[in-house]
């Protein structure tokens, strides 16, 4: 599938917007339009349901160590500036990035892709920033445009075999480097550090005093709200909690649609355990979450678990694995991330708890001690945990499975993308997009198709629409022929069509439509909307 394809079937049919578009759009932020903030709040409504409401606590599921808790929270997105200074974020959230002398754009050093390309003596690093089916013929367009070369030309030039990022150019080449935007050598500066935080300033306080930042997680207010959870609930370790909800990183290169966004929405769980049992629940909540993304219909084949490498690792995380897939705006063979599981040791808590902040210093000042190292100044407060069975008191580790809604979003449409050829009324073979949405997710339920607008059809058919809109997003049409209209509703993941015909009149049954097996079967109209729960549940 090509990608273009997808994110032009996404603005017309109104899932996706660049936001601000009629002022020319901002960069790295995404409007989801009336059919796009149905399907993913139906993702976030699963997921909320899945992991958190519809947990069965009594229960102890497959593969689990034991039954637990869930429960769920709701934090602001600006915190109390110290929070970003325990967790980390302030003084170790950052990309390396470079900047162009003569163009002025700025990249994410790690994400620049070139190769070499030789030309007689000459070998230059020719850098490319475009999806992966057109790189080729865009490192041959930028290199002719270098040498001054015609397309006819082009046998002069040869390639190395691999595509390799900046940071993986030595820096004695860097002069030999075609930066993306312009078309001479060199004018990439050195790699420096680039804090992700948006930084604000809260109240009338316009200084440093009143400086705070946009959450770049909603993990941190879930760990900040661990002893009020405790104490205003009835939770025993091991309980999680879930929160969704709206974070914000500066992406140096924001970039492959809503892949990487400036702003985006996160579904987190901490998952809090004793410490003996951790690497147990570790291994629970991998397999548990990837087994709810083939629940809702990606692709194994094009899913992956990867576990991170030691360098690899966060500054808090002890052990970490990524949910990955074959997103198709990725060179062939390489994986995106949805999903990361990361065990967190009990760095956060510790973090939080650890020292006492000194009301008369400014929260971020950086205080160190005496030999120099970097002093923690969490809350002061005890976010230790005790077992009243065991009167064991332990800080507890935490397991994160820490989700994008944006990118699982992104995920379940591209996998949902399909082209095929289906005969129309005449028996004409046409062609047709299909979004094989899972119907659990899908925007809208069915639609409602009077056969013609005439002989009392249109009314019979409101009165199913109205019966059906009370429990589920239903969508009534009754201009075009039917084939149109069908295929308006395939291509926008629409699962079943319910058609009024003529026997509808006779015995009051309707057809109703399967957009996947096209499979037709007639059912009473007061069956409809038992028949729509069982079909998208
Ligand atoms: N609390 C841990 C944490 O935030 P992360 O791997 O930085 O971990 C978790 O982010 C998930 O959030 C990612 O797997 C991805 O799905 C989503 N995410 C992170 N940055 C994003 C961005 N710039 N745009 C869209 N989604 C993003």
């Amino acid at each position: 599938m090509q990608m273009e394809k997808l994110v032009s079937l996404c603005k017309r049919r109104g899932f996706m917007f660049q936001s601000s578009e009629i002022y020319g759009g901002l960069n790295g932020f995404w409007d989801y339009g009336p059919l796009g903030v149905e399907l993913k709040r139906n993702i976030k409504d699963a997921w909320w349901r899945d992991m958190c409401q519809g947990h069965n606590e009594l229960v102890q599921p497959e593969g689990a160590p034991s039954t637990y808790e869930m429960v769920g929270l709701d934090c602001t997105i600006i915190m109390h500036p110290q929070v970003w200074k325990c967790s980390g974020h302030y003084d170790l959230f950052h990309d390396f990035m470079v900047d162009c002398k003569v163009s002025k754009k700025r990249y994410r050093f790690d994400q620049v892709r070139g190769k070499w390309v030789a030309r007689g003596e000459q070998k230059i690093f020719v850098t490319i920033m475009t999806d992966a089916e057109l790189e080729h013929e865009e490192v041959t367009r930028r290199a002719l445009k270098f040498f001054n070369l015609r397309n006819k030309d082009v046998a002069q030039l040869t390639y190395d075999e691999s595509y390799l990022t900046l940071d993986k150019v030595a820096a004695s080449d860097r002069p030999s480097v075609l930066a993306p935007d312009v078309n001479e050598l060199g004018t990439l500066t050195d790699p420096r550090e680039f804090n992700l935080m948006f930084k604000t300033y809260v109240g009338a306080l316009s200084g440093e005093e009143g400086a705070a930042f946009l959450r770049p997680e909603t993990a941190q207010g879930i760990f900040v709200n661990f002893k009020n959870v405790v104490d205003s609930t009835r939770v025993r370790i091991p309980f999680g909690v879930a929160q969704v909800g709206k974070s914000f990183r500066n992406e140096i290169t924001p970039r492959n649609f809503t892949f990487r966004s400036r702003e985006f929405e996160q579904m987190e769980i901490e998952f809090f355990c004793n410490p003996n049992e951790s690497p147990k629940w570790y291994e629970y909540w991998r397999n548990r979450r990837m087994q709810w993304y083939l629940s809702l219909g990606l692709d194994g084949e094009r899913l992956r678990l990867r576990e991170h490498d030691q360098e690899e690792l966060s500054h808090y995380s002890c052990g970490t694995a990524d949910i990955e897939y074959a997103f198709p705006f990725l060179p062939e063979g390489e994986y995106g991330e949805l999903e990361g599981i990361a065990h967190r040791g009990d760095f956060d808590l510790r973090s939080h708890s650890e020292g006492k902040l000194d009301p008369k210093k400014r929260p971020l000042e950086l205080e160190r001690t005496e030999d120099g190292q970097p002093r923690h100044r969490g809350s002061g407060k005890d976010l230790s945990y005790r077992d009243d069975l065991t009167n064991e008191r332990f800080i507890p580790h935490v397991i994160e499975p820490s989700a994008g809604a944006d990118r699982a979003t992104l995920a379940f449409l591209c996998q949902a993308y399909h082209e095929d050829l289906q005969p129309d009324e005449d028996g004409k073979m046409q062609s047709r997009i299909v979004m094989r949405l899972h119907p659990r997710i899908a925007p809208i339920k069915a639609a409602i198709l009077p056969l013609v607008k005439k002989d009392g059809m249109p009314e019979i058919a409101k009165e199913i629409y109205t019966a059906l809109k009370q429990r589920f997003n239903v969508f009534y049409d009754e201009k075009a022929a039917v084939g149109r209209r069908y295929r308006r509703q395939d291509e926008i993941g629409t699962p079943y069509c319910i058609t009024v015909d003529t026997q509808t009149l006779q015995d009051r049954t309707v057809t109703i439509r399967d957009r996947d097996t096209l499979k037709q079967w007639r059912i009473k109209i007061e069956d409809c909307v038992r028949e729509i729960a069982s079909l998208v549940s």
